[in-house]
């Protein structure tokens, strides 16, 4: 078991939980994630390490409620307790000393980038970072990645902070304006990771995205996270999550994304009248 040490609600529907997990956290590295697993009759889920501490024998997730699994995380709070929690899983991001790095990120995104921008700048890269999201609510750790980064930009679609602008628009702007960009890492919502592959490929410059797919054991056996990359068929669990932008088929990955839309939306409804039915009864 795995005890939540704590929780901070980091915005509207996205929470951060620091879960002590002390073998993890020794050996994690930045781009890897976890699979965890609420209590026995949960599914298992991906989660994308936002930070650990090895000292401490920590690691910390950021999650977004979207579905049921991440509804029912969304319940608990420090001192409960996940019942599996494995990892570090996936491959480490690359880091060396390329240049100067473009980390983009799109919403939650921000919580992923964060160690990659924090190690590539130990590496002594420039570090330009781009953080996007739909509005001003939506936004958090600005400042955090404003410190791991040379340059920050900060963008909304409607405009309430920051520019106005998807992420896409100051990433266009950086690779016209001359400036040497070495490398790209894009991590957020498949649509957005695919228009800034599409928003790069013309300057060549090598773009790394985080693939998203349905994960179901998170070690290469039950192939859900099939994804094509060059044309050849790859593991985002075991291979990835990271791949070269400009090689991934994206309509397959959204076709894959969309398999379960109907059973997830059933699975939501049914658990939210059970929490419903159990605040009725004063169970929750
Ligand atoms: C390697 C990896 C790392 C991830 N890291 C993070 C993270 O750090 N923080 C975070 O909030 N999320 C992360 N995700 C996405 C997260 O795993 C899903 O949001 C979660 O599995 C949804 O489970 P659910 O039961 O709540 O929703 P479901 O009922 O399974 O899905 C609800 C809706 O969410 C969307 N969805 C489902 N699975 C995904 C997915 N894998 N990616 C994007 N949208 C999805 C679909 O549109 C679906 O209709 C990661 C995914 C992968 C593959
Ligand atoms: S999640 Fe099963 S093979 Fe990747």
């Amino acid at each position: 078991m795995y005890e939540i040490l704590s929780r901070q609600d980091l915005v509207h529907d996205i929470h951060l939980f620091k879960v002590a997990a002390p073998n993890v956290a020794r050996k994690a590295q930045p781009g890897q994630f976890v699979v965890i697993r609420i209590d026995e009759k949960g599914e298992r889920i991906p989660l994308t390490f936002a930070d650990w501490d090895e000292k401490e024998g920590s690691v910390t997730i950021i999650f977004m409620e979207v579905g049921t699994t991440t509804c029912r995380l969304a319940l608990l709070g420090t001192g409960d307790f996940i019942a599996n929690l494995v990892g570090p899983l996936g491959v480490p991001t690359h880091i060396e000393k390329f240049g100067t790095v473009v980390c983009a990120a799109g919403g939650v995104g921000v919580a992923p980038i964060m160690p990659i921008a924090r190690a590539m700048k130990r590496a002594g890269n420039k570090v330009i970072s781009i953080m996007g999201a739909r509005n001003k609510g939506l936004l958090f750790w600005e400042e955090r990645l404003r410190s791991a980064s040379d340059q920050l930009i900060v963008t909304t679609d409607d405009g309430s902070y920051g520019r106005k602008a998807l992420v896409t628009e100051p990433l266009k702007e950086l690779l016209e304006s001359g400036e040497k960009v070495d490398r790209v890492i894009a991590i957020g919502p498949s649509i957005m990771m695919k228009y800034c592959a599409l928003t790069t490929k013309p300057f060549g410059v090598k773009t790394i995205v985080s693939l998203n797919p349905i994960m179901v054991d998170g070690t290469g056996m039950c192939g859900c996270c099939r994804v094509s990359v060059n044309g050849v068929t790859r593991f985002a669990c075991v291979d990835g999550p990271e791949f070269d932008g400009h090689q991934v088929d994206w309509d397959l990955l959204f076709a894959r994304q969309r398999i379960y839309l109907y059973e997830e939306k059933r699975s939501l409804e049914q658990c939210q009248s059970e929490m419903e039915v159990a605040k009725i009864h004063g169970k929750t």
